[in-house]
Parts: structure tokens; C-alpha cells; sequence
């Protein structure tokens, strides 16, 4: 059958930009990280915690913080019908802690480990690697201060991406405490003031603004500069270069390799001494993916072009393009928060991870994922009476744990053959008029399409035997006793 082309929406008709659906061929990425993700949490004993996608905007405001890109320029932030400004979530980390406080969770074991997996929303310059509504998977260690769990974290989602078959690089920084980080702050102004001229305007915003973030800018010449820059290793307190050094000799004894970057500081203001981020090994240029085909399509709107002069964003900015790092994921330490959110002072490490990107470096790499399953069978059926008796077929197959799949609204055989063929169905049992009346059916091997007649009443044992090579006839039996 010729396939047709795609209707064109009118625009207000359209997805939204930087949105995007998940359309069923590429469900079994998002399964399989899913599945990963679901067994890490499970080892390493996280519970799993879903929050409210909208919060009240306050909470994001004092975590994540008011001067941040996030806050300052990407949350969809609004006024609910009773007068309340609330946003849908940005990030997953503040809707954590504030859950921890509310529900009393000081008072379990500590550490509390929670984990979540579920849709954020940023108003991003959307490019390839970067939406409007990304999706993030999270673990949480709240409670600890123990070095130990600095390190376990990241040699656990350095081997969650190495698990699925993702070269990582683990690039690792110490931003100090509060103080440390102000005496820090004003060494890395006193080193930019005579050189503001060769800064970017973008830069030159955040030198009075976010300071510690000229260091991860990514163009060329604000790169050049922040080689030469103070570093704020060298400005850590005591505790924190102690804490640092023993986060280190835990990487090096569970033997998980690590990059020092000095530059990492990260944009989000709740962090506090370890922070680290995962990049892809070697940065691909993002191939003609759908997703870029898409993108570029949407970048080219002139209508567009308005909204783009508007959103600045160094967030994320960048990251996808070829020859710079793409952040797959990044956390660290915010033993601050917890207080600042109206709890107890309370240490906290946690990480997330987006899900998006990870679906692209999976393609991109070509890394083959396990695919939907194929069916046992294909029932096909010829006639009124005979579309009756497999409507019935199917549900007993289907409770003895068959496999199968139909199109019980087709008449034609041919075309049910087709479709048994295009779905790799291991046999197609077939029941026309005539076996209607001998009260026979018809089991098909697809492979060498060799056809014999059983009688209705012992389909089952017989589907059993073709499929014991295929391993089902176990599975079958369990459920027969259950029955
Ligand atoms: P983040 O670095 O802002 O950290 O986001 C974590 C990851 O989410 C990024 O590395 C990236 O993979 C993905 N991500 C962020 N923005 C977008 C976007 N617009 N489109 C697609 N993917 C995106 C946090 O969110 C912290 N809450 C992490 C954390 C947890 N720190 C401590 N605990």
C-alpha cells in the first residue's frame, strides 16, 4: 500500500516548540533506559518517588535560585485561578527536599535515597539535545555527609550510562562552602575586571550576576581566558579540600576514572562542595537524527525569529553543537538546602540524568536495543462465523500466555498474511468457512510455510509442541495451572 504523506497542521494546530511526541517506534529506547534505570535504583535501594509536575514558583525561586538562567529567564510560570503564582517544574531536586520535609522523612533511617523519572520544562532555545519538555530520571541521598556516598553516586551513574552501552566521561570539581566560594568569587572578579573587554555579553552579564559561570562559557574567547583563570581549587576551606580529596580516593579504589575539571561550577545555586557532570565520551556531531531534521525545520520559521532574539540562554547553551560536550547528566552536594527550604540542616547529594539526550546518543551510536517482541502467532480468519470463534481463540490464547496478534476488521487472507509476515509471527493459525463446519483450523509455519489441519479441540497442545523450540511451551504450562 502506497504510504501517504503527513497532513501539514496549521501552526496553532501543531505540537509546540520544543515539545515533542514519543511515537511507537521509538518506545523500546525509552523502555530500555527506563529498565536500567528501574534496576540501579533497585541495587542501590532507591524508592521512587513521583512529585507534583506544578509547585508553587517560590519553592524553585529559593532553591534553585533567583539569579539563575532557570529561574530568571526558563520557567513556565503562571497564575492559578486562586491567585497563586506557581510553575511547572524545571528540575527535580527542589520538589525532592521539600517533599522530604513535608512528609517528616528526617525521622526514617538516614540516608533517605529516593529516585524519580518523569517529564521537567524549560523555556530553552530548543536545538538538538535541548526541549521545552525534556524528561529526567534522578537519585537523591539525603541525610549524609559521609564522602562515600559522593563517590558511590558517581561511580553508579557513571556505570548506568556504561551499562548501557554509553562511553562516559566522568568530569568531577569541587566548588567549596558558601565562604570559600565568595573569597573564591572575588579573585575570579579581580582576574576578569582588566579583561571585561575580551568577554562575550553574555559574559560580561555574568560578572556581576553569576560569577563562577564565566568559567563554563563556550565560546572561544571567554574559553581562552578562563584557561588562565583563578581555579577555585586552590580557594577550598579546609573541610571542603578534606571531603574533596576523600571523594577522590574512593573514585580511585573502586577504580572509575575521572577527569578534574576545575571549570565545572554548574548553574543551579543550591550546590555546595562536590559537583560533577557525565559527558559523552567523545562528542559526536548529533547526525541527522529525526529529532535535528525537526528541529532544523522549526529553527528555520522566520515567525520564530522574534522569540529567538529573546531567549539568551547559556544554560545547556551550545552543548549540542559539534565539537562541544553535551552534558548528559550532572549533580552534587547541597547540604544547604534542606534548612533553606524551612527543615532541619540536613547534607544532601543527588544527580539527574536527561533522558532525551541519552535516546539520541543511543542512535547516534548506533547501539541496538531490544526491540518489541514478536508474536507467537497470527490468528487470521475468514467470514462472519469465523471472525466469532477467533475473537474468542484470542482471549484463551491470550490468558495461556500466547503471544498474539490479528486484524480481526480485515477480510481478505492476503492481507492478513501480510500483516502475520510483517509482524515475524512465528505461525499464523487460520480459520475459514470450511474448518468452520469440520471443526478444524489451519496452523501455518511462516518460516517454511509448510500448512497442516488440526482439530479445533486440540489447537492448544499442538501450538504448544510447534513452539517448544521457541522456549514458550513453559511459560504456557505455569499459566494452564493458574487457570
Ligand atoms: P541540570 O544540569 O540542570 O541539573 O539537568 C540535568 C540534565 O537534564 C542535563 O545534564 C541534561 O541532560 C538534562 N536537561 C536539562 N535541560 C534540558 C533540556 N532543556 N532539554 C533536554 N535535556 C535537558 C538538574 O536538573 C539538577 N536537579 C540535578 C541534580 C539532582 N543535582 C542534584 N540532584
Amino acid at each position: 500500500m502506497p504510504t501517504k504523506a503527513p497532513v501539514k497542521l496549521k501552526k496553532s494546530l501543531q505540537k509546540l516548540r520544543g515539545m515533542k511526541d514519543i511515537l511507537p517506534e521509538d518506545q523500546k529506547y525509552w523502555i530500555y533506559i527506563r529498565n536500567k534505570v528501574e534496576e540501579i535504583a533497585n541495587v542501590y535501594s532507591y524508592g521512587r518517588i513521583d512529585m507534583p509536575i506544578l509547585e508553587d514558583t517560590s519553592l524553585f525561586v529559593r532553591s534553585v535560585g533567583k539569579e539563575t538562567d532557570i529561574v530568571e529567564k526558563e520557567m513556565y510560570t503562571f497564575e492559578d485561578r486562586g491567585g497563586d503564582s506557581i510553575s511547572l517544574r524545571p528540575e527535580g531536586t527542589a520538589g525532592v527536599v521539600r517533599a522530604y520535609i513535608e512528609h517528616g522523612m528526617l525521622n526514617r533511617p538516614q540516608p533517605v535515597k529516593l529516585f524519580y523519572y518523569g517529564p521537567f520544562f524549560r523555556y530553552d532555545r530548543p536545538q538538538a539535545g535541548r526541549y521545552r519538555q525534556f524528561h529526567q530520571f534522578g537519585f537523591e541521598v539525603i541525610g549524609e555527609n559521609h564522602p562515600v556516598v559522593d563517590a558511590q553516586l558517581m561511580m553508579m551513574s557513571f556505570n548506568l550510562y556504561k551499562e548501557l552501552g554509553l562511553p562516559v566521561s566522568l568530569q568531577v570539581n569541587s566548588i567549596g562552602s558558601v565562604e570559600s566560594r565568595e573569597v573564591y568569587r572575588k579573585a575570579l572578579l579581580d582576574y576578569y575586571r582588566s579583561r571585561k573587554n575580551s568577554l562575550c555579553e553574555d559574559c560580561k552579564k555574568r560578572m556581576t550576576k553569576n560569577t563562577l559561570r564565566l568559567l563554563d562559557c563556550k565560546e572561544e574567547d571567554c574559553k581562552l581566558l578562563s584557561q588562565d583563570a583563578p581555579q577555585i581549587i586552590d580557594y577550598l576551606d579546609e573541610d571542603s579540600n578534606q571531603h574533596f580529596v576523600k571523594v577522590l580516593e574512593h573514585l580511585d579504589s573502586m577504580e572509575v576514572p575521572y577527569v578534574l575539571n576545575s571549570r565545572l561550577v554548574r548553574g543551579l545555586d543550591y550546590y555546595s562542595g562536590t559537583v560533577f557532570e557525565i559527558w559523552p565520551d567523545n562528542t559526536v556531531e548529533i547526525e541527522k537524527t529525526e529529532e535535528k531534521n525537526e528541529l532544523v525545520k522549526t529553527e528555520e520559521k522566520k515567525d520564530d525569529k522574534k522569540e529567538e532574539e529573546n531567549i539568551e540562554s547559556d544554560h545547556e547553551d551550545k552543548k549540542a553543537k559539534p565539537g562541544s560536550q553535551s552534558a548528559l547528566g550532572g549533580g552534587g552536594r547541597y547540604n544547604q538546602l534542606v534548612e533553606a527550604l524551612g527543615g532541619q540542616e540536613t547534607p544532601a547529594m543527588g544527580f539527574a540524568c536527561g533522558v532525551e539526550r541519552l535516546v539520541i546518543e543511543l542512535k547516534n551510536r548506533d547501539i541496538k536495543v531490544p526491540g518489541e517482541q514478536k508474536p507467537d502467532l497470527f490468528v487470521a480468519q475468514l467470514g462472519d462465523e469465523a471472525r466469532k470463534k477467533s475473537l474468542k481463540l484470542f482471549e484463551d490464547l491470550r490468558l495461556l500466555g500466547f503471544k498474539i496478534a490479528e486484524n480481526f476488521s480485515k477480510d481478505g487472507l492476503k492481507n492478513q498474511m501480510e500483516q502475520a509476515n510483517k509482524k515475524y509471527a512465528k505461525y499464523t493459525i487460520i480459520i475459514g468457512q470450511k474448518e468452520i463446519l469440520d471443526g478444524t483450523i489451519l496452523i501455518r509455519d511462516m518460516e517454511n510455510g509448510i500448512q497442516e489441519t488440526v482439530d479445533f479441540d486440540k489447537i492448544i497442545p499442538e501450538l504448544q509442541k510447534r513452539l517448544e523450540k521457541y522456549g514458550v511451551k513453559e511459560k504456557n504450562e505455569k499459566k494452564e495451572k493458574k487457570l
